[in-house]
């Protein structure tokens, strides 16, 4: 069966009090949008629509970056959730299958919840996720008898008894995309909010004797995010889950709830992430890696063996190799360290290519910007970085090389050679006494005058 998905963020997020479109707010480094995709994708869909409004440029290009297949529609003017929905009609002419409507900012419906809709979708006409609310405030009531969904009541048009339901719309549907634009068309907007309100196909598929049923999942897949705290209460949701999955998968964590994760981070079974890590997108740790206490990374690959930390910094494109160790107060950036680097103390790494077991002191430095340009240092194998030396890119140092301590090195170092760049040491014998006694003698005239 194939299926188109429609993803409705058209809405402004009034309460969010932010420039940004609503659904462009992130959780775990991507934005909510992009959860809500995610959740859609892994049933494979042929069509993604995306209806925006407000912001809807950004939207594009936010929903384009993730999937490039993504379609956007515009919906100008916010007249409901049935009008949202039918602004994809043009788009899905063509399109023979079913349609799966979801919402932009709820972004935690799981692939579970999801699969289960398309079983009932095989006996039912119109399938909606419905959940058990705690507090069922303001959702639409599903009215249901027996197994057959009757209809949807809005809170605002609801009845008093009508309220006391607490089987709540989630706002996910699914169905026939033919069938659901058909119904679509017979939607009005005769009702206390003067909305064209999605939630009207129900009882106008019961009159047309099509069937229609509710799926439930639990409240928390349905969280929907209006304000800056519902955004952080997501967020907390999703780390509970990733570190939970994490420890589930085999890696150890001794004080898992300070471990910040990405919607992406990928960990492997025996790694060790120790207490106070951040991982923003893009960070893949293989088996049995180390990242130690209060270290940052993104946009990276550390292999096997390798110990990172604690308080080293990985920003994207640094690629460590197999047994690589990064520590303390060491940042690396687009730079690639090969099997046995180690790199231990209060470096920049960037723009830079490392050979295999090369050892870099402490306190070195690729200066790999001109002010204009970037520019890439590339260090052979088995090569010997003194401490403090400043590598001015663009150059090169070869296999089994060394620099001295201290040196700025702005030329090309062959294989093999020795470097020193850096002015050489003058001793003046008893100087260093004689220094001391004057500068001793001169506070001591000072202190007395002050006396
Ligand atoms: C909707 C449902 C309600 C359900 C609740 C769950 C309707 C009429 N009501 O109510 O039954 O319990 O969601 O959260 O469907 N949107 C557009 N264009 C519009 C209107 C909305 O793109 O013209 C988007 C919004 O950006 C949002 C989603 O649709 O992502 C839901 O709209 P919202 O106005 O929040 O609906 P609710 O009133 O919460
Ligand atoms: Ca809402």
């Amino acid at each position: 069966m194939s299926i188109a998905l429609i993803i409705l963020a058209a809405g402004k997020g009034t309460r969010m009090e932010s420039d940004l479109p609503k659904v462009l707010h992130k959780i775990a480094g991507a934005p909510m949008l992009v959860h809500a995709m995610q959740s859609g994708i892994a049933l494979t869909p042929e069509r993604i629509i995306v209806v925006a409004g407000h912001g809807a440029d950004l939207v594009q290009a936010a929903a384009q970056e993730y999937d490039a297949e993504a379609e956007v529609v515009i919906q100008s003017e916010q007249l409901g959730t049935a009008h949202a929905v039918a602004q994809a009609k043009a788009a899905l002419e063509d399109f023979d299958g079913d349609a799966l409507v979801l919402y932009g900012d709820t972004p935690f419906i799981s692939h579970d919840t999801l699969e289960a809709m398309a079983v009932a979708r095989a006996h039912h006409d119109v399938v909606v996720l419905g959940f058990e609310a705690v507090d069922p405030a303001r959702y639409g009531r599903l009215v249901m008898q027996g197994e057959t969904l009757e209809r949807i009541v809005e809170f605002k048009d609801a009845s008093e008894e009508e309220r006391m339901i607490t089987l709540c719309n989630s706002g996910v549907i699914s169905a026939d995309a033919k069938t659901l634009f058909d119904l679509i068309d017979a939607v009005g907007n005769d009702n206390a909010g003067e909305e064209y309100y999605l939630t009207d196909i129900i009882g106008i598929a019961r009159a047309r004797g099509l069937s229609a049923t509710a799926v439930t999942c639990d409240e928390s897949e349905t969280l929907g995010i209006n304000s800056r705290a519902d955004l952080a209460r997501a967020e907390a949701s999703f780390q509970i889950r990733a570190r939970a999955t994490l420890l589930e998968d085999g890696v150890t964590m001794q004080a898992p709830d300070t471990v910040f994760l990405s919607y992406d981070t990928v960990i492997g079974r025996d790694a060790e992430i120790e207490p106070n890590v951040i991982f923003g997108p893009g960070a893949t740790i293989e088996s049995g890696a180390r990242i130690r206490a209060f270290s940052h990374l993104e946009g990276c690959h550390v292999s096997r063996g390798s110990v990172v930390g604690p308080f080293a910094r990985l920003r994207p494109g640094a690629e460590l190799a197999e047994d690589v160790h990064v520590g303390n107060f060491v940042e690396v950036k687009n730079a690639m360290l090969a099997e046995g680097v180690k790199a231990n103390h209060l470096s920049y790494i960037g723009d830079a290519d490392i050979g295999e077991r090369t050892n870099i002191g402490a306190g070195t430095i690729t200066c790999n910007y001109d002010g204009v340009f970037k520019h890439r240092t590339t260090i052979g194998a088995d090569a010997f970085i003194g401490s403090n030396t400043m590598l001015v890119a663009p150059v090169t140092v070869g296999n089994g090389a060394l620099t001295g301590s201290g040196s700025v090195i702005t030329k090309n170092v062959p294989d093999g050679a020795l470097a020193l760049g850096r002015a050489p040491q003058v001793t003046k014998e008893g100087h260093g006494r004689k220094l001391f006694e004057m500068l001793k003698a001169r506070k001591a005239k000072l202190t007395k005058g002050t006396n």
